[in-house]
């Protein structure tokens, strides 16, 4: 699909052929239940975690979007990756990336371990050392690409291959990139997975998840899923992110080009001693992520030199907000120590390379000056005075 084709999708795409009216806008179908006809004969829709025409609109966009073809729309991005965990079984192994999402990893950890459902960490980014990592009892590889907050890259196509040969599924976590930049169904993935709560839906005002799934069976076991796990999207919250989802080139084009033009200022700046951003030239992960993806997205992280306090750091930040998420238009800074991997051992933080000093930044629609301002008066305000 062509980036002029995606972008038609992006404001056109989402029609409820269901309705009568034919409302420009989606509408948004309030309801758990519907009135049934004849005895016996199937209805279009019988109750709303099933099915709902405002949810389905969204998941055929979202399907529609990422180039596949059986979409699922969640309650948060954790329902959706719950759910996704339910295609397997007590005795499976799922290997997954050194920086993964800290809820994915709790949920692996703390809660599916309980039910025999084993994990291994491999490094996704080395696809040579992927060869021997697989035994009878693995079933997929988990991907994110680039990760979060060292925007770690790894090689959608030639992994899938791997995976293939070895009988395992890819499932690639998109949040980051969105299907925007990154389509990793077209590249090989078999299970796609958003975090929707973010740039998806890019307002900070609903919590969601989305899936897409090619395989007609796989999809129709996932169906059975979503059907009775329940964590299902609700008709408002599928209504918040469709309307979203209009916008999503706007605000990806402007957040990228401002997260690219922070990156290249950081690395000319003494307060930044490393600059980890996929859209740099000298990023190691930029070969693979110009050839996989059209852009490189709005997350960058960044190591505070010594001279500069971090606490100082974060308090003289005046636009830009200390948060624990990302993707939304306004912009947010986080201390991944202390916040999105505090549950994270020091040891084993520091062995994922998220020392005490990094800052990731998830850069929103503000004016780039603006940005740059806020940065620099945050820069000269925590330099040590000694
Ligand atoms: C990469 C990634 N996947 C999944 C999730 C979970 O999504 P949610 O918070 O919508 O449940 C997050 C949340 O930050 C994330 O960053």
């Amino acid at each position: 699909m062509t980036k002029e084709e995606f972008e038609t999708l992006l404001v056109h795409g989402a029609r409820c052929d269901d309705d009568k009216l034919a409302a420009l806008t989606v509408p948004i179908y309030q309801t758990t239940t519907y009135r049934q006809g004849e005895l016996g004969v199937e209805p279009p829709y019988d109750y709303s975690r099933s099915a709902n025409p405002t949810r389905r609109v969204l998941e055929r966009q979202i399907a529609a979007l990422e180039e596949g073809k059986h979409g699922f729309a969640f309650s948060s991005g954790m329902a959706a990756i719950t759910a996704i965990f339910f295609l397997f079984e007590s005795g499976d192994e799922i290997l997954i990336p050194k920086d993964l999402y800290g809820g994915t990893f709790r949920l692996l950890d703390v809660h599916l371990k309980n039910f025999g459902l084993a994990w291994r960490i491999i490094d996704t980014t080395d696809a040579e050392s992927l060869n021997g990592a697989f035994t009878a009892r693995t079933r997929a590889v988990l991907l994110e690409t680039p990760t979060n907050p060292l925007l770690r890259v790894s090689d959608i196509a030639e992994v899938s291959a791997i995976a293939h040969r070895n009988g395992a599924l890819v499932i690639a976590d998109n949040t980051f990139l969105t299907p925007y930049f990154q389509r990793p169904l077209t590249l090989g993935a078999d299970i796609v997975v958003h975090s929707a709560t973010k740039y998806l839906s890019g307002h900070n005002d609903v919590l969601s998840g989305l899936a897409v799934i090619n395989d007609d069976e796989l999809a129709e076991s996932f169906l059975m899923i979503q059907k009775s796990t329940g964590g299902v999207l609700a008709p408002f919250d599928s209504y918040l992110l469709i309307r979203g989802l209009k916008t999503l080139a706007l605000r990806m084009d402007r957040e990228a080009e401002s997260a690219l033009s922070i990156a290249r200022w950081l690395l000319s700046h003494e307060g930044a001693d490393r600059v980890y951003y996929p859209g740099l030239d000298r990023d190691p992960g930029n070969p693979i992520q110009s050839r996989q993806a059209s852009g490189s997205g709005a997350l960058l992280s960044f190591e505070l030199n010594g001279r500069y306090d971090i606490k100082a750091f974060f308090a003289a930040l005046r636009v830009i907000t200390p948060a624990e998420s990302l993707g939304s238009v306004e912009s947010m800074a986080c201390h991944p120590a202390t916040m999105s991997h505090a549950a994270i051992p020091p040891e084993m933080r520091a062995e994922m390379g998220i020392s005490d000093r990094l800052v990731r930044l998830a850069i929103g629609i503000e004016s780039i000056e603006t940005l740059k301002g806020d940065l620099a008066h945050a820069f000269d305000s925590s330099m040590k005075r000694s």
